[in-house]
This record gives structure tokens, C-alpha cells and sequence, in this order.
């Protein structure tokens, strides 16, 4: 699908497609990105004509409605292309190209990086997903001693909670575990992890999470990395879902250690994760099993083996299409397209949403539960009969104090008329 472009527009996308990265064909069927309407991004968020061609660059099947998109982003046609083509010329070039110019090429995708962050190249270590970039923090982190703490809550992800349990075994800490507030306010998050920093004078690090896959809820991150410098603990950030879906600078975050996944929402291949850390705080991480390299050399942190070299090839691909929209874009449609099914479901008594409306708490992901419904059988089932019933596919989630809930996560791919098929359906549920 062709569509009109600006002169000036069209030749930034011709550019900047797959920046620098030498020999590679990009398929002749990749649709052209319509340009972006010039108005503020809230107006822009409603505009059907403009989304119906973003929604154009995704392949998606017909078979349901899908607004579960929290596990991976679907990548844009713009982005599978280049992927193809990496993958193509990787497994033509074979070790000729991956000892050879790929360490040029992988260094320049480490530039790119450190700009969109606004960081240094040498601050950031490609994982191939946020668990990994997580584990390689929370493992390595190496200031703990016996009778330290460690804090993490009920919002965050399962296999981070884990990896936080395991600390008590590997550096002999205490592990103390909080419960958020629900409903969650910008106020009590803030004051749940006041109260915990004050009553645990032990404690050296917490893990904090940025948007959490359990009900969508952004964190006020700033405000808690602020409390805990001020006890002396640091925070180990989980910005997974955070990173694509919502417009947040780093630096300002003020957060030493983070992980991050670009095959979320920044829509890059599978195979795409990220570690941060502040060049001076590099040495607080263990190097990975003895790895070669300096003391303050990031690249220590991992031993990945053999790679998805094409993954990590494409990111600079996915990095154009993300920007080629704008994160402020992104973000309020999501948002809008949240709105549009949350609204309608809070006139159903009988149905609870977990996430705060508030703008600075909430973008595209938010979840629900029935009242009293709060177990895996009775959410289960609800998820089903959505699929079933209804054609619309959602997930269950466990992990809040308060019990199950099921999330619903849209892209830019859906529809208002997809969002509109929710409330009706869930009006209707057994
Ligand atoms: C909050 C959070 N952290 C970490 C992860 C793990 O990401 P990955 O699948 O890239 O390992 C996820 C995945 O859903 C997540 O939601």
C-alpha cells in the first residue's frame, strides 16, 4: 500500500530506513509511512484518517480481535521487511559478516541507541529480551551483604520477584516484599514505598517498576528513586513496558540501573532487550562468570553466545517507524484507544477497573476484574468466553495481592470499533 508523503518527510524515511547499515535491499512492497499531520498529538489522537494508515503497516490476522498486544509489539511492515533482509544477509554472509563488519555495524546500533536514550554508547549492553537485562542487575548487583535488604512489590513481574527471592539464598539479604494500593493513586504508590523505606533501615536496593504488565499502571519512578537516594538505596529499574509505550526522559528518571525490551513497544524484532547503567555504577554490577574486559566495561555484564544477529540488526529499522509517528503520538493514541472501552466499563457496577485514569498513571494497558472474581478458574474463564463469544482476545494476569484480573492492551493497529466491542461484551458476560 502506497501513501503520499511530504517531499521533506519522504526523504527523512527513504534516509534513515535501516540507518548505515551497508548492503542491505529493503523488499520493494514496503508500504511508505504517511507523514504524521501537523496538530498537537491529543487532537491527532483521534484522527481516523491518519491511523487507519498507520494500522495499514500492520499485518494482522483476521481471526480475532486482538487487544492483548503486552506479551510482544507485531512488528510494522516497514520493520519485518528489514528484518527479512537482515536475516537474509546474515545467513548469506555467515561468520564473514559476523566477524567481520557486523562489529562495525552493531557498534553504530549501540549509537543509535545512546541517542535515543540520551545516554553513552558504553552505558548500554543488548540482551535479547528485559528478563535477561533484568536478571544480569538483579543478579549481579554486588553491594548486598548478609543482614541487607531487598524490597520489591506485588506489581511487579513474576520473573523479577523470583530473581529478588533468590538474592536471600545467593547474597544472604532479607527479602521484604510490599503490596501496592488499589485503587493506586500517584500519593499512596509513593507513600507505599515511604513507609517500607522508613521501617527497613537495612535496606540497600529495591526494584521498582516503570509500567507494570499487571495492570498498566505507570509508577511514579521519579519520586520513589528521589526517596530512595535519600535512604541510600538503590533502584533497579524495570522499564520493559515503558520504553515505546510512554514519553518519559531517562535522565530525569535519575535511575542508575534499568532494563529495558525493544521488541515490546518499540516493535522490533523478538530477540531485543537492553541494560543500562551509569557509566560510575558499571563496577557495582558482577561481570558475567569471569567475562574478559575492564572493570568499568558494561560488555562484561553478559555472555549472550551466539546471537539473533538480524534482530539486533533491525533495531535502528524499529527505532525509524517509532519515530517516524512520535513517542507523544504513540502515546495519546494509546491512551485514547484506552479510553474508549474504560470509559464505557466503569458504568458497569459489577465490573472493577484497576487503573487510574490520571494521564501521568495510565496509557494503553489496563485491567479489570469482576467483583469477587478473584481467582485464576473465574478469570480464566472470563478470558475465554471474550475469545469465545465475543472475538475478542485478552489475558489473565496473577500476581496482585487483591487476586487475578484480566488485562486489556491495545496497539496501534486497533480500531475504536475494536475497543467498542468490550464494555457491550463484558455486559453480557455469564
Ligand atoms: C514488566 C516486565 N518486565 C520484564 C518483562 C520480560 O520481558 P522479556 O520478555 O523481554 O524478557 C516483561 C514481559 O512481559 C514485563 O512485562
Amino acid at each position: 500500500m502506497t501513501i503520499a508523503t511530504s517531499p521533506s518527510r519522504r526523504t527523512f524515511l527513504t534516509l534513515t530506513a535501516g540507518a548505515g547499515l551497508a548492503g542491505v535491499a529493503h523488499a520493494a512492497d514496503t508500504p511508505t509511512l504517511p507523514a504524521r499531520p501537523d496538530m498537537p498529538a491529543q487532537e491527532l489522537a483521534a484522527n481516523e484518517n491518519y491511523w487507519a494508515k498507520i494500522a495499514a503497516q500492520y499485518s494482522v490476522t483476521p481471526a480475532i480481535h486482538n487487544i492483548e498486544n503486552g506479551y510482544w509489539g507485531i512488528m510494522a511492515a516497514p520493520v519485518m521487511n528489514a528484518y527479512r533482509a537482515h536475516t537474509d544477509k546474515v545467513n548469506r554472509e555467515n561468520t564473514y559478516y559476523a566477524r567481520g563488519a557486523y562489529n562495525q555495524d552493531i557498534e553504530k546500533i549501540y549509537a543509535r541507541l545512546a541517542i535515543f536514550l540520551g545516554v553513552a554508547p558504553d552505558e548500554l549492553l543488548l540482551t535479547r529480551g528485559a528478563s535477561e537485562a533484568m536478571q544480569i542487575l538483579i543478579g549481579g548487583y554486588k553491594k548486598l551483604k548478609p543482614g541487607d535488604a531487598v524490597l520489591y512489590a506485588d506489581l511487579d513481574y513474576s520473573a523479577m520477584k523470583s530473581a529478588m527471592q533468590w538474592l536471600a539464598d545467593r547474597r544472604g539479604v532479607e527479602v521484604i516484599k510490599i503490596d501496592l494500593p488499589e485503587p493506586a493513586t500517584r500519593d499512596n504508590v509513593i507513600d507505599a514505598y515511604a513507609r517500607a523505606f522508613e521501617a527497613h533501615p537495612n535496606l540497600k536496593m529495591a526494584l521498582v517498576t516503570h509500567v507494570n504488565n499487571l495492570t498498566g499502571l505507570i509508577h511514579p519512578v521519579r519520586e520513589i528513586t528521589a526517596l530512595a537516594k535519600s535512604h541510600d538505596i538503590d533502584v533497579i529499574l524495570d522499564s520493559a513496558h515503558a520504553i515505546g509505550q510512554i514519553d518519559f526522559d531517562l535522565s530525569a528518571l535519575d535511575v542508575d540501573f534499568v532494563g529495558f525490551n525493544l521488541h515490546k513497544w518499540i516493535g522490533a524484532p523478538i530477540g531485543c532487550g537492553l541494560v543500562y547503567i551509569k557509566k560510575p555504577r558499571v563496577p557495582d554490577i558482577d561481570r558475567f562468570m569471569n567475562e574478559p574486559g575492564a572493570e568499568d566495561d558494561i560488555r562484561a555484564r553478559a555472555h549472550t553466545g551466539t546471537l539473533n544477529f538480524a534482530a539486533h540488526l533491525t533495531i535502528p529499522d524499529a527505532l525509524d517507524f517509532h519515530e517516524a509517528i512520535g513517542i507523544d503520538a504513540k502515546e495519546a493514541r494509546l491512551r485514547y484507544l484506552r479510553n474508549l472501552w474504560v470509559g464505557e466499563a466503569r458504568a458497569n457496577r459489577d465490573v472493577q477497573i484497576l487503573t487510574p485514569d490520571d494521564p501521568t498513571m495510565v496509557a494503553a494497558m489496563t485491567s479489570f476484574r469482576y467483583r469477587n472474581r478473584i481467582t485464576t478458574e473465574e478469570n480464566n474463564a472470563i478470558m475465554r468466553e471474550l475469545a469465545e463469544k465475543h472475538g475478542l482476545f485478552t489475558v489473565r494476569r496473577t500476581g496482585p495481592s487483591t487476586g487475578d484480573c484480566i488485562r486489556v492492551t491495545p496497539a496501534l493497529y486497533n480500531t475504536p470499533d475494536d475497543m467498542a466491542r468490550l464494555a457491550p461484551a463484558l455486559g453480557a458476560l455469564t
